[in-house]
């Protein structure tokens, strides 16, 4: 039976998971993606092919596809351009140690109560409108007591805990991944108890996540960098399965990943952070701005190679929808090139309105398996529910605030065997 015949015997609402809820996040990423969801694709691809063993996802995010790989016994490979996926990611992958952890958790709570005081205030720009001032000195404290951890696995994984409280006590809102101060009366009201919040992340995430140490056979490979420049430098049909959920575009605007997670990394020691470009965390934008579509260049001799996909949208906002899908083709030929003959690239993607028109990011991606010889072998479509997405997009003139992507598309193409 074909990969498409056994994906087309689920029930069609099956692929909605409107029950699934990520409860376990280690931290709380942006677009996070239904990791049954993956495990049960993954799982199906596998059980149709026994050749594979490696899966490779340029754009890791948390980290979802790479562990419902290693669950399935798959060498992994990832690449993300922000430094806290890959420290999420890493952190998740690797594990932490079983043997040590009670201590290294002890002797953390030690580190904290003495420090209580004794520790001079961390500091980086603007850090007095991001953070109450008493809240800097508890976060200083906390990022001390995990600086004198050892173990760097462990270490991790308080980071991962620290990152969590990091955004709690910010003065950011909640209610968009943008950096946005929230109200002043809120600000002023913000109770310190960051060290007793930090605590207790430690003790559910180990008790709900981390605690198997789950080491298999299986290499990790999880790079900090750009997909772009990465994906160059692998071989041609080398790779064995290709398994992510890219970026859309809306880094600027909706989902930006690294407005959200630059507060984090700014409080995290530098030295356990694979920052591959420094700039990277020189400004609250330069993440989002080095990611796929984030600098505006060519753009003028482009707009008609995509004329098909800006109908509708204003020629000022044309640019950046231009900008990432140059970005994007860039990255789709490499992952094609990569792939070994007869096997899978699986995207799961959604296609974001611009100028309240929907931008068909699904068509663009059929239409570019055309052009570089993949064949489109399934499409699941799921309704959206539980996905960590602001439900509004930004206000459009005349029309107010409009919904973002209600529907979510996983795409599997093969790479043509032209020998086969
Ligand atoms: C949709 S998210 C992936 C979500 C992930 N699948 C998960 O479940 O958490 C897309 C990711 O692409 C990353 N990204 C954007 N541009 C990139 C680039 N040029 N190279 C590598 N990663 C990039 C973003 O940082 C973001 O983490």
């Amino acid at each position: 039976m074909s990969l498409a015949e056994k994906l087309s015997l689920y029930a069609e609402d099956y692929w909605d998971f409107s029950e699934y809820r990520n409860e376990t996040a280690l931290v709380r990423y942006p677009a996070v993606m239904v990791a049954p969801m993956q495990e049960c694709i993954i799982k199906e691809i596998i059980a149709a092919d026994n050749t594979i063993d490696c899966i490779l996802d340029p754009f890791i995010g948390s980290g979802t596809v790479l562990n419902e790989g290693k669950k399935l016994g798959l060498n992994v490979i990832g690449f993300d351009i922000n430094p806290l996926a890959t420290l999420i990611a890493k952190t998740q992958l690797e594990g932490i140690p079983q043997h040590g952890i009670h201590d290294s958790i002890n002797a953390l709570n030690t580190r904290l109560i003495m420090s209580v005081g004794n520790v001079s205030a961390h500091n980086f720009f603007n850090i007095k409108k991001w953070f109450n001032e008493d809240i800097i000195l508890s976060l200083s404290v906390i990022r001390h007591a995990i600086m004198g951890e050892s173990d760097k696995r462990i270490r991790n994984f308080f980071w991962c805990c620290f990152a969590e409280t990091v955004k709690r006590y910010s003065n950011t809102r909640t209610s968009t991944f943008k950096l946005h101060a929230k109200e002043a009366s809120q600000i002023i009201a913000t109770v310190d108890d960051s060290i007793d919040f930090f605590t207790n992340h430690i003790r559910q995430q180990y008790k709900k996540n981390i605690c198997n140490d789950i080491i298999t056979d299986g290499k990790i490979n999880v790079v900090c960098g750009d997909a772009k420049q990465l994906l160059s430098a692998i071989e041609d049909n080398s790779i064995d399965l290709i398994c992510t959920s890219p970026p859309y575009g809306d880094n600027h605007t909706t989902v930006t990943y690294g407005q959200f997670s630059i507060l984090p990394l700014l409080w995290i020691d530098n030295k356990d952070l694979s920052v591959w470009d420094e700039r990277l965390l020189g400004n609250f934008s330069a993440i989002d701005t080095a990611s796929l579509g984030g600098a505006i260049k060519r753009d003028r001799e482009n707009s008609n190679k995509y004329a098909n996909y800006l109908i509708g949208i204003s020629p000022s906002k044309q640019k950046k929808v231009i900008a990432f899908l140059e970005d994007y083709e860039s990255v789709f030929r490499n992952l094609a090139r990569i792939l070994k003959p007869g096997k899978l690239m699986v995207l799961t993607l959604g296609n974001r309105r611009v100028d309240n028109q929907e931008v068909r990011f699904d068509r663009f991606n059929d239409d570019l398996a055309e052009k570089v010889g993949l064949e489109l072998d399934s499409t699941i479509t799921r309704n959206i529910s539980g996905k960590r997405m602001p439900k509004k997009v930004s206000a459009v003139k005349n029309i107010g605030s409009v919904n973002s992507m209600s529907k979510e598309y996983v795409k599997v193409y093969r790479k043509v065997d032209v020998n086969g």
